[in-house]
């Protein structure tokens, strides 16, 4: 890749004086704390920030520290998610939670540094979360700044992971980590959308309705409720027992409920 350094600096002060004058007022950009920022990242993978916004200071007043969600249970977490999409999301929060309190005394930046250690945390969220708590010199890319990376730079959207990662190190302006990634974040999400530039995310959301996920999430509010069984299920839903079936069968796998012969069951913690 051909970059030269005249154009990265052209690009970083683009994006900050953009951010200077368009800075959005966020609830987690008032805070260092590191819990509460891996609160708010893992709720906004795959969620938009005005939706965000209610559920996590909700979530941040709820559960005020890592120990206070370790010992939340699940039925509690998943029902305060509820309404958030991707409730799966919910309960590995949930269980960095309890992995970070049991073998990380709750270190939250401690165990951001070991993320490999906790599953359901990847290299987005633990270097988000140490960039925006500590102003660390790390790069996190996501689907909105690997868009800017894109456009800014001409690169095709095949460009691997890799080569991404390597010139966001190129382009973080040292020192300011903090306040180039939120100005990253804003020039993605205000001036430089997926439909200003026409370029899609490598994963795009499905259709909600009528979809497994529609349904995924219709089960757990019910099993959330009580116990049901598979014919209660049925009746309720209006879907095919076959496909009933499969997804209960994930649900299961990703031990999100529990099926005791034709019972289904939340997922004990
Ligand atoms: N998307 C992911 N992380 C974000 C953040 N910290 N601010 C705004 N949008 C985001």
């Amino acid at each position: 890749m051909q970059i030269s350094q005249k154009k990265i600096t052209a690009v970083q002060r683009k994006i900050l004086s953009f951010y200077r004058q368009h800075h959005r007022d966020l609830p987690w950009r008032k805070t260092t704390d590191p819990y509460k920022i891996l609160v708010s990242e893992v709720m906004l993978q795959q969620t938009q920030v005005s939706r965000v916004i209610t559920y996590y200071s909700n979530w941040v007043r709820r559960w005020p520290t890592i120990q206070h969600l370790a010992r939340a249970s699940r039925a509690e977490v998943l029902e305060a998610w509820m309404g958030l999409g991707y409730n799966t999301r919910a309960v590995r929060l949930h269980q960095a939670a309890k992995t970070i309190v049991s073998a990380f005394d709750g270190d939250v930046l401690g165990a951001m540094q070991h993320y490999h250690d906790i599953r359901g945390v990847g290299r987005y969220t633990a270097h988000a979360v140490q960039i925006f708590a500590t102003n660390a010199n790390l790069v996190a890319v996501d689907t909105n700044i690997r868009r800017i990376f894109i456009k800014e730079f001409y690169l095709p959207e095949s460009v691997p992971d890799q080569q991404l990662w390597q010139l966001a190190e190129r382009c973080l302006p040292k020192g300011n980590s903090r306040t180039w990634h939120n100005a990253l974040m804003d020039y993605g999400a205000l001036h430089m959308t997926a439909k200003t530039t026409g370029i899609k995310p490598k994963t795009s959301q499905s259709r909600f309705s009528g979809s497994d996920r529609q349904i995924r999430a219709a089960i757990l509010r019910m099993v959330l409720k009580q116990d049901c069984s598979f014919k209660e299920l049925q009746r309720q839903l209006n879907v095919d027992p076959q496909r009933l079936d499969t997804i209960l069968g994930s649900l299961s796998k990703e031990q999100l409920i529990l099926r005791k012969n034709t019972m289904i069951a939340l997922h004990p913690d």
